[in-house]
């Protein structure tokens, strides 16, 4: 029998409902009494003045319940069981017309995004395929092609509910297209492992 090996590929980890309900509500009403600043490159997106939300035991305890997804992620990148920690974590409030332009988290290896609020769906994440490499610099799009894994140049993020997480490697560019509805209110982090040991060799780090 044929088989087709899928070689090398990303992960990314879709963990629904990771929040219960009273712990997004609690989150969303902190950071709507927040006083909030305008992000540099969108003149609808914006932060909060919780500059460091992992300072109240609020977004502590939302990064405790990342805990275990963060070890069985950091287990599929890195093939063991490490302690992680969220290294910090950030708000974002995507009005409408707002949109995030495409990234990439430095000095960091595992990134992270709670949604706090529902997504129109013209705003749902978008992970593009890393440019470069050894890639073919031909494309073939065509209405009646089959789009997938091996030729899509982008992964749009299905429907999110509020409470749900999605993790990804933190060198995975990603973007926000213009948001057509409502506020749209989302927790990102960055997360590292307290070593990583190649033979013996070591490093650690801590937040
Ligand atoms: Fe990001």
């Amino acid at each position: 029998m044929d088989t087709v090996e899928p070689l090398f590929p990303i992960p990314l980890m879709r963990c629904p409902q990771v929040l219960p309900a009273d712990l997004v509500e609690a989150a969303v009403a902190t950071i709507r009494s927040a006083e909030v600043e305008q992000n540099l490159r969108s003149d609808q997106l914006f932060h909060t003045a919780i500059a460091n939300p992992l300072a109240l035991p609020l977004f502590q305890q939302i990064a405790a319940l990342t805990q275990p997804k963060l070890a069985d992620f950091g287990q599929l990148i890195f093939g063991e069981i490490l302690q992680w920690s969220v290294k910090e974590m950030w708000i974002n409030l995507l009005e409408r017309g707002g949109g995030q332009a495409l990234h990439a988290h430095a000095n960091s290896f595992v990134s992270g995004v709670i949604y706090l609020t529902p997504s129109h769906p013209s705003c749902r994440t978008v992970f593009v395929r890393p440019p470069g490499g050894s890639d073919f610099s031909f494309r073939h799009h065509t209405r009646e092609m089959a789009m997938g894994p091996y030729n899509a140049g982008k992964y749009v993020l299905p429907e999110v509910l509020p409470g749900d997480m999605v993790l990804f490697p933190s060198y995975l560019y990603h973007e926000v297209p213009r948001n057509q509805g409502d506020q749209r209110i989302t927790l990102a982090f960055n997360a590292i492992p307290d070593r990583l040991d190649c033979w013996g060799y070591q490093i650690r780090f801590t937040p």
